[in-house]
This record gives structure tokens, C-alpha cells and sequence, in this order.
């Protein structure tokens, strides 16, 4: 049995990584939109919060990698087997800091990852979160080997100064959504369960070169907020 099954009501796991906490925020707007939708679609759910920005997770240490090759040398560990083949403290105190990420991550039925296009990818401190999450064979049923992430929905609110839509000139410079993207699929979320909505050109109101589209942002921002909400209230 997942720690899902176990824990009965849906869970919503949010997670935001703007470095931007004032109410500017595109994904943050984005992203409590949806978890309002999804409170109020799930009034007996659970919804679990992390800001990375605020609180930021910590990059991985030799430690990390020394216990992780370890533990893939046993085949598929659960987390919870995890602590007993740890060898001295660097191991003990980066599992200590990775196993509750973890847990949140198994706990969820649904991820909301806000993610905002930063230098044509994704914050540090999202890619901090997902290279602590991803301890080998996290995911993994003990029963069976398929992915405990199977069932689960990711939502992904981005956000991007620019645009990189068909045709648009840097159309192939986008590593923020084909990677999220991938990155959830190769943990096992079904393809069609990872959800995105972006909003593109949110800088140009400030940008000169991008002055042209500001209906197009104006536009886009309100496709996303619709978007937004018909997804909260699919479920
Ligand atoms: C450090 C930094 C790097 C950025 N890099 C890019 C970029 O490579 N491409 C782009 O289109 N926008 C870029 N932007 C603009 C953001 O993607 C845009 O402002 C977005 O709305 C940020 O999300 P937020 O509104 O939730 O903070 C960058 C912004 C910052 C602060």
C-alpha cells in the first residue's frame, strides 16, 4: 500500500519557487488560484505548502550521492530502509533533510509545481527540490515495480518574460516546460496527468523590446487564470 492509500483524504502538495514574494508573482498568483479551486472542489482534502524562495532547499552534499549509490546497489529500497544502510553522519543529516521532501512528494495526490522561466529553465531553487527529491527508487512500488507517482496529477503554473511559442525566434530555447515535463514523466506520472498552463511575455510591460506584446501577455494571463481554474475544478 502507497503512504496515499494509507492517509485516505486527497492530498495537494504546492510548491512555490519564485524568487519574487511580493504580489507580482505570476506563478504564485497562478498557483493559489488553483489550490483555492482545489480546496474548494476537495473541501475534506489536505493541501501541504513549501516555498522554496522562503525556505530554500538546501543543494545535495557528497553525502547524497555517497548513501544514494549505496542504496541503488541493494535494488529498490523503500525510504523508510533507507536510514539503516546510511554509514556516518554526512549520510545521516543529508537523509535527514531529504526524507520528509520525499515523504511529501509519496504523500500526495496532487503536485502543484510553480515554476517561473528563469535564464530559459527553471529557479535553482526548484532544481534543488527536484534533485533532493529524486533519491533513487523513491517512487518505486515495492510491490510490483511500477511508480507510485502513476495515479498522481502535476500541475505546472510557469511563468516567462518572453515567448516561445511556434515560430517565435527563440521557439527552441524553452528548457522550462520540456523539462518539467519530461522530468515527472520519467518518475512515472502518466504523460497526460502532467497539466501546464503558462503564461508567456509577463515582462512586457517592463522590457522595451517586448512592448509589442503587451495585449498578447494582457491575453495569455487571462487564458492562464481561466485555464487555471477549469483544471481546480476538474479535480
Ligand atoms: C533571474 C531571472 C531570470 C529570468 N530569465 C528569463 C528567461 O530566460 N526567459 C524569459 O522569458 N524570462 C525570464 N525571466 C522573466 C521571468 O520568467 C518572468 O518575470 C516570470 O513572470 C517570473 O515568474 P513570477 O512572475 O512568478 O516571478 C527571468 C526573470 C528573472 C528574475
Amino acid at each position: 500500500m502507497t503512504d496515499r492509500g494509507r492517509a485516505g483524504a486527497p492530498v495537494l502538495l504546492q510548491v512555490d519557487s519564485s524568487a519574487d514574494r511580493r504580489a507580482g508573482s505570476v506563478t504564485r498568483e497562478l498557483g493559489a488560484a488553483y489550490a483555492r479551486g482545489w480546496l474548494a472542489r476537495h473541501p475534506d482534502g489536505v493541501r501541504r505548502y513549501r516555498d522554496l524562495a522562503a525556505a530554500p532547499v538546501p543543494p545535495l552534499g557528497q553525502g547524497y550521492v555517497s548513501l544514494g549509490t549505496r542504496v541503488e546497489r541493494h535494488g529498490v529500497v523503500p525510504p523508510e530502509k533507507v536510514a539503516a544502510l546510511a554509514e556516518g553522519a554526512d549520510e545521516e543529516r543529508e537523509w535527514a533533510v531529504s526524507l520528509p521532501l520525499i515523504t511529501e512528494v509519496r504523500e500526495a495526490t496532487t503536485l502543484l509545481v510553480g515554476a517561473p522561466m528563469y535564464n530559459f529553465s527553471v529557479p535553482a531553487a526548484l532544481k534543488a527540490w527536484i534533485d533532493r527529491i529524486t533519491f533513487p527508487g523513491a517512487y518505486v512500488d515495492p510491490d510490483g515495480g511500477g511508480s507510485l507517482l502513476a495515479g498522481v496529477r502535476v500541475v505546472v503554473v510557469a511563468a516567462c518574460g518572453g515567448g516561445y511559442g511556434a515560430g517565435a525566434p527563440r521557439a527552441g530555447w524553452d528548457f522550462q516546460v520540456p523539462y518539467l515535463r519530461a522530468y515527472f514523466v520519467n518518475l512515472g506520472v502518466a504523460e497526460g496527468e502532467v497539466r501546464v498552463v503558462r503564461a508567456e511575455f509577463t515582462r512586457a510591460g517592463d522590457v522595451a523590446g517586448l512592448g509589442r506584446f503587451r495585449e498578447a501577455a494582457v491575453r495569455g494571463l487571462a487564458r492562464a487564470r481561466g485555464e487555471v481554474a477549469a483544471l481546480a475544478a476538474e479535480g
